[in-house]
């Protein structure tokens, strides 16, 4: 999707407090899309992420034969019952690595050749990772120097026993959506326990999905069907006020019908940890997924510190940029490690956090797989490169709040990508 360039300017706040219901989470609305698309029968949701990058999963599961009709509220999504038809152009994935990881699986097993293209950042991206697995099953996969655009061809696979290099929740659905389509039962083993968002959307579309600690199986080939869903508020959309709500001691914000799956809910610990109230209520399970109302509020005395390492930087991996970008307002500081893959997203997530805390007047150390960022700094306003990377700007327009003097995101219509609603919604809980 093509995004005029956009700046934005955040001025200091004195407090930020408000109820928030989030738009649909992006990796739940990715995987329904998909499935719903991929189905037999018309699924139904409401709450879909209004991100561009769920929106070029549709686009893409369009172009491969599935009916979607966007009306007011609701996504309809008549699937193509097993079959996909092969697109006559590319698969245009945008800025989205889910889509292009995920759907490689899904059409490694279909019959046809498909091609996947994305923009400059999915084009820089490392696609290896979906590549070995899926020749591994029978699928000739030709990437362009390890990255898209791509080249499937589809085959009749062979079920494997796979342990990704990574902990990435992309590369086991990729091979949880070709071992659904193949003879035999194909096995994920992963150390860390990645987002399981697909294990629960595949049993929710009907399938049987065997886990057990440490590993995934799926015996195919099964059929789906359709479902009906109202899908959670996105946890890591709600992370970044989660966060601007820690700086302020007399902050109060309630999230609303929020996402808390527990593979994604670590950033709840980890703001405990810090010394932020969190209170969660009316927990319900909708599709087997968590949801409930969470809410926030300051230390009157100020945030402690944290250390975010091992299996709590993969899963906290979409939320380090902005506790990164918080830290010099913290007591003790914050430090991560262990999150080398923050180098391989949408940009290098740790040299731009660096750069920018920088920028803000801060003191702050990187190392290869993360950063130290000392707590008790004064940060000043600055101008922001975002990179066109969309958690970078909303890190940022965070980090803005707390800063003496006004600060400049360059590249904020890049929220766009996951959150549209991000800096409108920022204003409605600010106070200035
Ligand atoms: C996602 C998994 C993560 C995450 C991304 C969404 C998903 O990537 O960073 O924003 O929906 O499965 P990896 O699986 O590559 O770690």
């Amino acid at each position: 999707m093509a995004l005029v360039t956009q700046e934005r300017l955040i001025r200091p706040a004195r407090n930020i407090y408000g109820s928030l219901r989030l738009p649909g989470d992006k990796s739940i609305s990715h995987r329904y899309a998909m499935l719903a698309a991929f189905a037999k029968g018309t699924s139904r949701f409401t709450n879909f992420s209004t991100g561009a990058d769920c929106a070029s999963t549709l686009a893409c599961m369009e172009a491969l034969g599935a009916k979607v009709n966007r009306a007011n509220d609701e996504i309809v999504v008549t699937g193509v019952g097993g079959r996909v038809t092969p697109a006559a152009h590319p698969l245009d994935c945008g800025n989205s690595g889910s889509t292009m990881r995920m759907i490689s699986g899904l059409l490694a097993a279909q019959s046809g050749r498909f091609e996947l293209t994305g923009d400059e950042s999915l084009s820089r991206r490392p696609m290896e990772r979906v590549r070995k697995p899926l020749e591994a099953m029978g699928a000739k996969i030709t990437l362009t120097e390890g990255h898209a655009p791509i080249e499937i061809n589809g085959a009749k696979l062979k079920a494997i026993d796979f342990t990704p290099p990574v902990a990435s929740a992309q590369i086991k659905t990729c091979v949880l959506l070709a071992g659904l389509q193949t003879e035999g039962t194909t096995t994920i083993r992963e150390a860390v326990r990645t987002r399981d968002h697909s294990e629960l959307a595949m049993r929710a579309f009907g399938a049987e999905i065997q886990r057990a600690i440490g590993s995934v199986s799926v015996a195919g080939p099964q059929p789906l069907g359709a479902i009906q869903a109202a899908i959670s508020g996105d946890i890591s959309s709600a992370a970044f006020f989660m966060c601007a709500a820690a700086l302020f001691p007399e902050s109060n914000l309630v999230f609303e019908y929020l996402g808390l799956n527990p593979t994604r809910a670590a950033l709840l610990d980890v703001l405990t940890a810090l010394g932020v109230h969190v209170a969660v209520l009316n927990l319900e399970e909708r599709n087997a997924e968590l949801v409930g109302t969470v809410r926030i509020s300051a230390p009157p005395k100020g945030l402690r510190s944290t250390a975010i390492t091992g299996a709590l930087a993969a899963q906290l991996i979409d939320e380090l940029p902005v506790l990164a970008a918080i830290g010099p307002y913290t007591g003790g500081g914050v430090r991560i490690r262990d999150a080398r893959e923050l180098r391989v997203k949408e940009s290098d997530r740790i040299a731009l956090v660096v750069k920018n805390l920088r920028a803000m007047g801060a003191e702050v150390e990187e190392f290869e797989d993360g950063l130290d960022v000392p707590g008790g700094q004064s940060l000043h306003g600055a101008t922001i490169d975002s990179a066109g990377d969309h958690r970078i700007a909303m890190a940022f327009a965070v980090a803005a709040l707390r800063a003496e003097g006004d600060t400049l995101i360059q590249g904020a219509e890049s929220a766009a990508i996951s959150f549209p609603e991000f800096f409108e919604l920022l204003d409605l809980v600010t106070d200035r």
